[in-house]
């Protein structure tokens, strides 16, 4: 059970189909579009969407707004060297600030930057540093069914032979967990190996560590050797595998807004730093209030408690349990911050064409108010110039992204019945097509259109 109860609380809107049928044709069939008053259970998203604790809140207060030098800044400082040991710690508004200007200082025009797989914005980070990213998931991550317990490891026989070949790799950049991969766990082996190889090939080695205490939980679950390990000693392990970090405070710090750059070479953190400066604010705030400092910190500790991982990865492998028995595949095994759900098998009746994903997410809003994203198709498929799809995603699927400390067991429930009731007549879902697409992030702003089925 939640080791917490509930102290304040926000309704929720529950529209009629009717309203939500008319809600989903006016946000263009885009759940980006769509608004908090239109939604009933929020999946989209476990970023920023935590619920504080009492704790974070109380510590809110204690904010110091000083420009330069705040109290705040050190105690943040001091939460986040406690936990991962790295000597220069930046604070930025956001993950991908830190992505910015980490790859900005790091990458030379024409570098490689190697991972297990980039997240969307570190990708598009990468290029706008004139550098070019490259993903080797495991072998492994290919089968969704399988219940290999570390999915989101990357391929090392393939990460070695980028060592050594002809191109100059600049960093290679692990994401615990592979939020693009499915969710899935790294483990500490394919951590310590891939540090080992960058250490051999003298690349900086880094971690995208948005989710490390989710993924030291699931070290400690599932991986021999490491059982009797806290979340906060296995999270410190695989930092003190790493030359620095880029983390999202704004998952596993379970704040609204936040994010930091941590790094050990002083030379490097110097030239971040300066950049820190020119686009994010003093060093010693970042983009952040004095009372986010405080929250993050209380936040990073929170986070690494056994007892709140274990509630959180019982919920999602509950909700994970009723979806499947209700008859829809996910990516196997479920991680933490969500589940994925593979629509392609469920929307048999579509092609990729048809964007059975988005096709999915659409009818989860008009059929129960829930709003959730695709990663199918819509997303990473390929068209050519008179809009036809010429390379579908490898799968297509749909994310669930459970906020923290915010759903009961019983708003999942309601999430199951309504992922329940779509599969007992899967061929009443329609395809969708695109009406209108811009060619940069078009997931965010394309509008789509029902297309009718012949039934
Ligand atoms: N890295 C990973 C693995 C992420 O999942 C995200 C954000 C970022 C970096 C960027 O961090 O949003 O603070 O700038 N993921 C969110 C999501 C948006 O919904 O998965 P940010």
């Amino acid at each position: 059970m939640e080791p917490y109860r509930i102290k304040v609380v926000e309704p929720i809107p529950v529209l009629t189909r009717a309203e939500r049928t008319e809600a989903m044709r006016a946000a263009g069939y885009n759940p980006f579009n769509l608004n908090a008053d239109q939604i009933t259970i929020d999946l989209l998203s476990d970023s920023g969407t935590g619920a504080l604790s009492a704790a974070q809140q109380s510590a809110a207060a204690l904010g110091d707004e000083t420009y330069a030098g705040a109290r705040s800044y050190y105690r943040f400082r001091d939460a986040v060297t406690v936990l991962t040991g790295f000597d220069h710690v930046l604070p930025v508004h956001q993950g991908r600030a830190a992505e910015r200007i980490l790859f900005g200082a790091l990458l030379q025009p024409g570098a490689l930057s190697v991972s297990n797989t980039h997240f969307d914005t570190t990708r598009a980070n990468v290029h706008l540093s004139c550098g070019t990213a490259v993903d080797l998931p495991c072998a492994e991550a290919k089968d969704l069914d399988s219940d290999d317990p570390f999915k989101g490891n990357i391929d090392l026989d393939a990460l070695e032979g980028m060592l050594s070949g002809p191109d100059y790799v600049g960093v290679v950049i692990m994401t615990i967990t592979n939020n693009g991969g499915g969710g899935q766990p790294v483990s500490m082996a394919n951590l310590r190996a891939a540090s080992e190889l960058c250490r051999a090939h003298g690349v900086p080695f880094i971690l995208d560590a948005a989710r490390f205490a989710e993924n030291a939980w699931l070290v400690v679950q599932r991986e021999p050797g490491w059982s009797d390990k806290t979340p906060a000693e296995v999270a410190r392990a695989a930092f003190d595998l790493a030359d620095g970090a880029v983390a999202s405070l704004k998952k596993d710090a379970i704040v609204h807004m936040g994010g930091f750059l941590a790094l050990r070479d002083k030379d490097l953190a110097a030239r971040c730093e300066a950049v820190l400066i020119a686009t994010e604010g003093f060093r010693t705030y970042g983009g952040l209030a004095g009372r986010d400092l405080e929250m993050i910190a209380v936040g990073l500790r929170e986070v690494v408690e056994p007892s709140y991982l274990r509630a959180r990865a019982a919920q999602t492998e509950y909700l994970a349990e009723l979806i499947e028995k209700a008859g829809v595949s996910i990516v196997r095994p479920p991680g933490i911050h969500a589940l994925y759900l593979n629509a392609g098998r469920l929307l048999r009746h579509l092609t990729p064409a048809d964007y059975p994903g988005h096709a999915l997410a659409c009818e989860l809003y008009v059929a129960g108010g829930i709003r959730c994203a695709e990663l199918g198709s819509l997303y990473l498929g390929v068209e050519d110039e008179s809009g036809v799809l010429v390379k579908p995603a490898p799968y297509e699927l749909v994310r669930l992204a459970i906020p923290r400390r915010v759903y009961t067991q019983s708003h999942l429930e309601y999430v199951a019945e309504v992922v329940g009731e779509i599969a007992k007549d899967p061929e009443s879902v329609p395809g969708q097509r695109i009406v209108s697409a811009p060619d940069l992030l078009r997931h965010f702003h394309c509008r789509t259109e029902p297309v009718p089925t012949a039934r």
